[in-house]
């Protein structure tokens, strides 16, 4: 795709090199082998530690023209003289569409950033080895220079040609596995051009101008998929005998058909003669493909590059995080502006008009936290691409943010900025890679993805104006009438638009500003907010009573209810017979000047936008007559748009004069405003208020005689103003100051039966929406639409639960426990709300509203720090400080005690204490390890017991959404890479504890599966028996189990513990309170390392482990818990149908045996039955349904074959038979259970399938007992 007038973008990461991909090799082909070699050392490049200063690291983002030569470059403007190749990716953008079409905006956009990487890493691979500087990365385009003199133009015009050849002939033409074929153009131009440096002291761009420059570009537009064509000069230049050419109709410009190719001495020679680095370019080595990677560097020399470098970037470069670590999926604000210029202008003027455009960019995007990634020069004009939101610059209203910058920029250029024909400014928001791409040799830090070529395109298709995508329009939460609709038109490669907005900034309609945005009937009930009503009622009261000014201020998070309460509170007021002047101020008021005020005096004085000029000038008259001169009248004209004519007085003012006159008079009209009468003042967003308007508000308010009731959201200015007067002794008695505290649960579930209109919920549901929230209301409703949109809901009248069939998924929706029903709920019949049976929340993405508030919290954290919380967020909510620093990268695990002692004095994380831990987990009683060690199948050494230290290395994050934001940040590859290491780590752990004799939950299950457990199971010596290992996991493990069972609150979902727990039927070992550390391992090992599984994509062993924590869960006497994780296992299960034998016939049979013990425990025993009778089956074991079968079965079963058993037993290798032993022991709990259940029934039938089962069973248990007998022989 082509950003603008014909350049484009381009982008890249080796690692991610399609594995596979053969590299065949041309005759003729320069160092064939070195490339190969080359290859090979590329495969794990970024993840090595290759650059061994911070000076070759920021070396690496620029090219040699700059990085080598940035001491010689003295003026702004310098010419340079060469051959540039143009080469740009044809099928970008239809690419980045099948990509999101098949896979979604955020693993389409890692798709597409990989694909995309590993291809032009391949392709920047040929040109550094030819020698090439790589210029500039532009949308999927690159533009590299060879620097020549003019004598060597001949010679290095066929290196360059001999290099594109090569580069067409095995990269021309790339498939991708989503069908779409990527295709590549290049043009090639030779001569002189300019180099010019634009933009502040802090912040420097690059650019290349001149005819060469626009050559390169025709000639690249001429240029078919797979073709070369050299432009007219360079055609002129060139070692003609050595080519074939085409000419082109009507063109000067030529298509290279073939060439002789150049010898290896040829190209050396070419190579020495190149002007660059005196280090001449070598042909092996990595580090001699850029000389710019080997300077010795001066001692500024850092300053000097990193100015040219994105400020995101350089913010992890400082923090020393690792390169391999820059990359995130993020969703960010892109914005492009075109400037057009009127004619082709002299070097020095573009220079001059990019040097100033740039620099008044910068000024209006430094505040917002924007930057300008980068500049792109054509022969028409220059195209700008602006971020919000890149990694550590995230702001809360980033939409905002970014259209404010976007009109501020187009009036800036389009009236401060000559000869430019048009502006076009162009935003648009979502998820896009952003990170390093390119080489690990060059590279530069980018966005990629369909919105950033959707603004591309929007910049192009709807000039002379601001445009904005509908996400950007909806995300803004601003009033519709700061847009326009903007009539649809195609855009090449973009498939659904969706609306295109103008964005039009202040308009009428905004002067006269908003009262609440919404009714008190829009809003459902305000829900826990008593407290807050009562101070209401009784600072209005004493308003009432003394006349005494107050201002009751509340302060809350974004979302946290400010706004519904304050409606409530106005109806309130109101009802109590005050007149309540409301007015809600937005983030974009905050930046123009005298908005409040205005706002503020236009609704009590109730001034309409939509009332004709001449009503508004007769109410001030009205209102105003006596409060300020008749002269002064024409001071509000532009004020409330009205014209009153304009005095003389007033027209012989200066400037100076004019503004106090003009100060004076608001004061005056605020006066009489507020003053005086009893009324009520609600402003919503108080800390909004300009600082013009404050101006003038703050001695006024300190005056009269008023009630005021405000919200303030944390971390503005004004709301610490106002935090600081109200903690004030003087100011106390006036300002009333409260905190919104976050709902409790049950206002929470309340909130939620009230917006699905349910009567109650499943406490699944409540949980994930009271934890994940943190009792933020519009948390709360974001994350419930997520499910709604996902279907991920089920609504039932109970009525017809009690109807329901005896199946599986009847048991599931059965046994899900509900909350309180509301009063309202009529009779028996209330409809519920569950979470479906067959899909989990916890794998729902994060909803984009939640993420963005999340992530410019996480971009309040330093990189570093960040990035740690990264690798901690995969391990889970709660984390030992052993696994995280088993799976930090070396760079960062030296640092990682005091990074996280960091991390929790902010109040990111926090270190779980012995203090914190049960009881039962420091249960001093606890024996050693039985004897009974091998026969559950695992031998390990014995962790030694030591009491848990203080610091135990448990960490919890404090706010879960933050962990969740972080963890969506990874790359899908380095994340899976990540899951693997943490899974390795686990499975260690993945046993019953010490005193339940260790083994698997599932008896020999790891001998079972021997093919699929193959390689995860592996001891890193390192780690071996670590003792603390095993006791931090044990107390994570009890934290996670609290945090699944309670809320913050302790209480409310306290009592669904005690259903969710179904106590045991057997007489288990376990029954009643478990003194065992299975428990917390189930939580913190088993159900980790299944998600660690599902998140790798490996299905098997995902299975595996729910299956291991269901078998856990039921050793714990926690059955609701067992039915969960093997109703995951049927999710998973079912998503597999299609593929054949991923899962195998032992799991499948535990499946079915597990499953048929908890519909045991459950109740259910018909279709207990009916799945041990389906385990069986699978194991080899079928159990007869008839009596007849009943009857030939037990005479079979009475038949002697002890020692033929005995005798294959011992015949067998050890791990034949513990897999053995696997399947009989499964036999025999299915059998055991069968006996009790049969035996239950009392009926002659049930009598005769229980001895049969009994019978079946005692075989079975003698098999066992050969078996073990015959492995204790062999040990
Ligand atoms: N006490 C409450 N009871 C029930 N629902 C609530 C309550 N408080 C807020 N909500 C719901 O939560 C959502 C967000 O509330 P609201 O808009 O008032 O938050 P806010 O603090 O004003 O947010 P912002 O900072 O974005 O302005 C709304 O849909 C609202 O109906
Ligand atoms: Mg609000």
């Amino acid at each position: 795709m082509t950003y603008g007038g014909g350049h484009c973008q381009v982008i890249v990461t080796t690692t991610m090199r399609a594995e596979g991909q053969s590299r065949t090799e041309a005759p003729g082909s320069l160092c064939n082998s070195h490339c190969v070699v080359r290859a090979l050392m590329m495969a794990s490049a970024w993840e090595r530690n290759r650059y061994h200063s911070q000076l070759e690291k920021a070396a690496a983002f620029l090219p040699s023209l700059i990085a080598e030569d940035y001491l010689k470059i003295i003026g702004p403007v310098q010419a340079v003289q060469g051959v540039l190749l143009f080469a740009d990716i044809s099928g970008f953008t239809a690419l980045t569409e099948k990509f999101i079409q098949r896979a979604g905006p955020d693993r389409g956009t890692d798709e597409l950033a990989q694909t995309l990487n590993s291809y032009l890493c391949d392709i920047l691979e040929e040109v550094l080895t030819f020698g090439g500087d790589i210029l500039k990365f532009a949308g999927d385009a690159v533009l590299v220079l060879w620097r020549a003199p003019p004598q060597e133009l001949a010679k290095t015009i066929s290196l360059v040609l001999q290099c594109s050849r090569q580069i067409q002939r095995k990269y021309g033409n790339r498939d991708t596995h989503v069908g779409q074929k990527i295709q590549l153009k290049i043009g090639i131009s030779a001569g002189p051009m300019d180099l010019l440096v634009v933009g502040s002291r802090r912040r420097q761009y690059f650019l290349i101008y001149g005819e060469a420059l626009d050559a390169v570009c025709e000639a690249e537009e001429l240029a078919h998929a797979g073709e070369v064509i050299l432009s007219a000069t360079s055609w002129e230049l060139c070692e003609q005998h050595r080519l074939r050419t085409r000419r082109l109709a009507g063109k000067r410009a030529v298509k290279v058909t073939g060439m002789d190719p150049m010898s290896w001495s040829e190209c050396q020679e070419a190579l020495r003669k190149l002007v660059q680095h005196p280090r001449s370019h070598r042909l092996e080595g990595e580090g001699a493909m850029r000389p710019a990677l080997l300077l010795p560097g001066g001692a500024n020399a850092y300053d000097v590059l990193s100015k040219y470098i994105s400020g995101a970037a350089l913010g992890k470069l400082d923090d020393r995080v690792p390169l391999d670590l820059f990359s995130e999926l993020r969703p960010v604000t892109s914005l492009f502006v075109q400037l057009r210029l009127t004619a082709r202008i002299s070097t020095v003027d573009i220079r001059t008009i990019i040097h100033d455009a740039s620099r008044m960019m910068l000024e209006i995007l430094c505040p917002h936290k924007g930057e300008i990634n980068k500049i792109v020069l054509f022969d028409k004009g220059c195209m700008f691409l602006c971020v919000f939101g890149l990694g550590g610059e995230k702001l809360p209203y980033e939409s905002i943010h970014a259209l404010q910058s976007a009109i501020q920029i187009f009036t800036s250029c389009s009236t401060m900025l000559m000869e430019i024909e048009a502006v076009s400014v162009a935003v648009t928001s979502g998820m896009v890679f952003c990170g390093v791409t390119g080489h690990p040799l060059r590279h530069e830090y980018t966005v990629i993805g369909q919105k950033v070529n959707l603004a591309a395109r929007m910049m192009v298709r709807y000039p002379g104006l601001v445009s904005c995508d509908a996400v950007t329009y909806a995300s803004s939460r601003l009033p519709p009438y700061y847009f326009k609709e903007l009539p649809e038109r195609k855009m090449k490669g973009v498939g659904h638009p969706g609306t295109v907005y103008q964005y039009v900034g202040i308009t009428k309609k905004s002067i006269f500003g908003m009262g609440l945005a919404k009714k008190r009937s829009e809003y459902a009930p305000l829900l826990g907010r008593e407290k807050e009503i009562d101070l209401f009622g009784s600072c209005l009261k004493a308003y009432e009573d003394s006349g005494q000014r107050h201002i009751l201020a509340f302060e809350g998070t974004m979302g946290s209810g400010k706004s519904h309460l304050l409606t409530e509170l106005a109806y309130l007021g109101q009802a109590a017979g005050h007149r309540v002047v409301a007015m809600e101020l937005l983030e974009v008021n905050v930046r123009q000047s005298f908005c409040a005020i205005r706002t503020l005096m236009a609704r009590a004085l109730g001034l309409q936008d939509s009332e004709p000029c001449g009503a508004r000038q007769c109410t001030l008259q009205t209102k105003l007559r006596g409060t300020i001169e008749e002269s002064s009248f024409c001071l509000l004209n532009d004020i409330f748009l009205v014209e009153f004519p304009v005095s003389d007085e007033v027209r012989k003012m200066r400037g100076i004069e004019r503004k106090k006159e003009l100060h004076s008079t608001w004061a005056k009209v605020l006066e009489k405003t507020i003053g005086g009468e009893f009324g009520i003042f609600v402003i919503d967003n108080a800390h909004f208020i300009d600082p013009a308007s404050w101006s003038i508000m703050s001695p006024v308010l300190r005056n009269v005689s008023y009630f005021m009731v405000m919200s303030l959201a944390p971390g503005y200015a004004r709301t610490e103003g106002f935090c600081k007067a109200a903690a004030d002794n003087t100011m106390s008695q006036k300002i009333t100051y409260l905190h919104l505290d976050e709902l409790k649960p049950a206002a929470v579930v309340q909130e939620v039966c009230q917006n699905l209109g349910v009567d109650s919920i499943s406490r699944d549901l409540a949980r994930f929406l009271i934890q994940r929230s943190s009792g933020i209301p519009y948390y709360c409703k974001e994350l419930l639409g997520c499910l709604l949109c996902n279907k991920m809901l089920l609504f039932r009248t109970r009525r017809r639960a009690e109807k329901a069939e005896d199946n599986w998924e009847s048991l599931i929706i059965e046994a899900s426990p509900l909350t309180a029903t509301s009063s309202s709920s009529a009779g028996n019949d209330g409809t519920v709300c569950i979470i479906r049976p067959d899909v989990n929340p916890e794998n729902t993405v994060l909803p984009t509203t939640l993420k963005e508030i999340a992530l410019a919290q996480l971009d309040q954290i330093k990189p570093l720090k960040q990035t740690v919380l990264k690798f901690a967020a995969v391990i889970g909510p709660v984390f030992t400080t052993q696994l995280l620093s088993h799976i930090l990268p070396d760079g960062i695990r030296h640092k990682m005690n005091c990074l996280l002692d960091m991390l929790v004095s902010d109040n990111i994380l926090k270190w779980l204490k012995t203090t914190e831990v049960p009881e039962e987990v420091r249960d001093p009683t606890k024996g050693p390890g039985s004897s009974r060690q091998a026969e559950s199948g695992v031998e390990r050494p014995s962790p030694s017991k030591k009491t848990t230290e203080r610091q135990s290395g448990v960490l919890v994050f404090c706010v879960p959404l933050l962990r969740e934001a972080a963890y969506e940040l990874w790359p899908e590859r380095q994340r899976v890479a990540l899951h693997r290491k943490c899974a390795a780590f686990l499975e260690r752990h993945a046993h019953k504890c010490e005193s339940c004799s260790r083994g698997d939950f599932v008896a020999f299950h790891r001998f079972a599966v021997t093919s699929t457990q193959e390689g995860g199971s592996s001891q890193g010596p390192a780690e071996q028996g670590d003792p603390h290992s095993w006791e931090a996991l044990v107390l994570a493990g009890e934290q996670l189990k609290r945090d699944r069972t309670h809320t913050p609150e302790g209480r409310f979902l306290a009592k669904s513990e005690q259903t969710a727990e179904l106590p045991s039927k057997t007489d288990r070992k376990h029954s009643g309170t478990c003194s065992c550390e299975c428990r917390a391992i189930v939580e913190s090992v088993l159900v980790p390392l299944a998600r660690h599984y599902m998140a790798m994509g490996d299905a098997a062993r995902a299975f595996y482990y729910l299956l291991e924590s269901a078998a856990a869960y039921l050793h714990v006497s926690n059955s609701y818990m067992a039915l969960m994780k093997l109703n995951e296992a049927e999710v998973l299960r079912n998503s597999l149908e299609k593929k054949a034998n991923v899962i195998a016939c032992f799991e499948e049979a535990t499946f079915f045996s597990l499953k048929g013990e908890v519909c045991w425990h459950m109740g259910r025993m018909k279709l207990a039955k009916k799945m041990l009778r389906e385990a069986l089956s699978l194991l080899g074991r079928q159990f007869p349904r008839t009596s007849i079968g009943a009857f030939v079965k037990s005479q079979v079963e009475k038949l002697p074959c002890a020692s033929y058993v005995a005798r294959r037993a011992s015949s067998l290798p050890q791990e034949a038979r513990r897999k053995r032993l696997a399947w009989l022991l499964r036999q025999s709990c299915c059998l055991s259970l069968l006996e009790h259940l049969f035996s239950l029934e009392g009926t002659s039938s049930g009598r005769t399938f229980s001895r049969l089962a009994a019978r079946m069973k005692a075989n079975t248990d003698r098999a066992v007992d050969s078996y073990r007998a015959a492995d204790s022989c062999h040990r």
